[in-house]
């Protein structure tokens, strides 16, 4: 970050002395992030063209179809992880920066007064619920595993496909999201006050040093599983609606 000396500090909302495209990584951030929620939104109400053969779209997995129910059957299992991306620690900077501007980056003005209480009061006090949906959610992975398998299933038959890769591609890149995850570090690692006074303890200092070097990269995870799973979706749509065929690789 560049510094410009002597010059007087400027005050107020975007001031800053950086001289850099600091405004580039929240302005890409928060398109991006614009157009994968609109294409989830979207493919979560349409309510068809959700699985084809073993393929499923994982915006509908674990699928409950529950006839009387008047929506799509995404909005029956769609809040847990959407709550969980939505409390995420990644997230949540990329958000509050692009959208709320609260900061817009690093060493720049933001648009507020003095009355910031982060996230100790309500609503955002809220985002403690984080470690909380990880539980939960982390239950859908023996779910979307299962879809690997049934995506791997032709008439009975072992096989693989296109949508197959597809469908594994997505379910690694959401199982390295969750254990990637704080609260997850924190699970396998956290509360303890002496990593080496016991063989319990050791294992888990292990285990711990593997969750950090997983959460080093929880921003990149973040960015994959959700593109992976528009993907996933998307793939599984054009298949099952006729736009293209899937391509049988064994
Ligand atoms: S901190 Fe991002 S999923 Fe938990």
């Amino acid at each position: 970050m560049a510094v410009a000396s002597g010059e007087i500090r400027r005050s107020g909302f975007a001031a800053t002395e950086r001289r850099d495209a600091w405004w580039l990584a929240p302005a890409l951030q928060g398109g991006l992030l614009a157009v994968l929620i609109g294409y989830a939104n979207w493919a979560a109400f349409q309510g068809n063209h959700y699985q084809v053969g073993g393929y499923l779209s994982p915006l509908y997995s674990p699928l409950i179809v529950v006839p009387w129910f008047p929506l799509s059957p995404a909005f029956l299992i769609l809040l847990p992880p959407v709550l969980f991306r939505a409390t995420c620690y990644y997230y949540r900077k990329a958000y509050y920066r692009s959208y709320f501007l609260d900061p817009p980056a690093c060493a720049v003005g933001e648009l507020r007064g003095t009355s910031y209480r982060g996230e100790t009061a309500f609503p955002l006090i809220l985002q403690n619920l984080h470690r909380y949906l990880f539980y939960i959610t982390a239950a859908y992975l023996i779910f979307l595993w299962h879809d690997v398998f049934n995506a791997t299933r032709f008439d009975g038959h072992f096989g693989f496909g296109i949508g197959t890769l597809v469908i594994l591609a997505n379910t690694t890149a959401l199982t390295l999201y969750s254990f990637s995850c704080h609260s997850a570090r924190h699970l396998i690692g956290g509360k303890l006050d002496c990593f080496s006074c016991s063989a319990a303890n050791r294992t888990r200092h292990g285990l711990w040093q593997r969750a950090s070097a997983l959460n080093e990269h929880h921003m990149a995870f973040a960015w994959t599983s959700f593109i992976t799973v528009c993907s996933a979706d998307l793939y599984v749509r054009l298949v099952a609606s006729g736009v293209i065929h899937d391509i049988r690789l064994l």
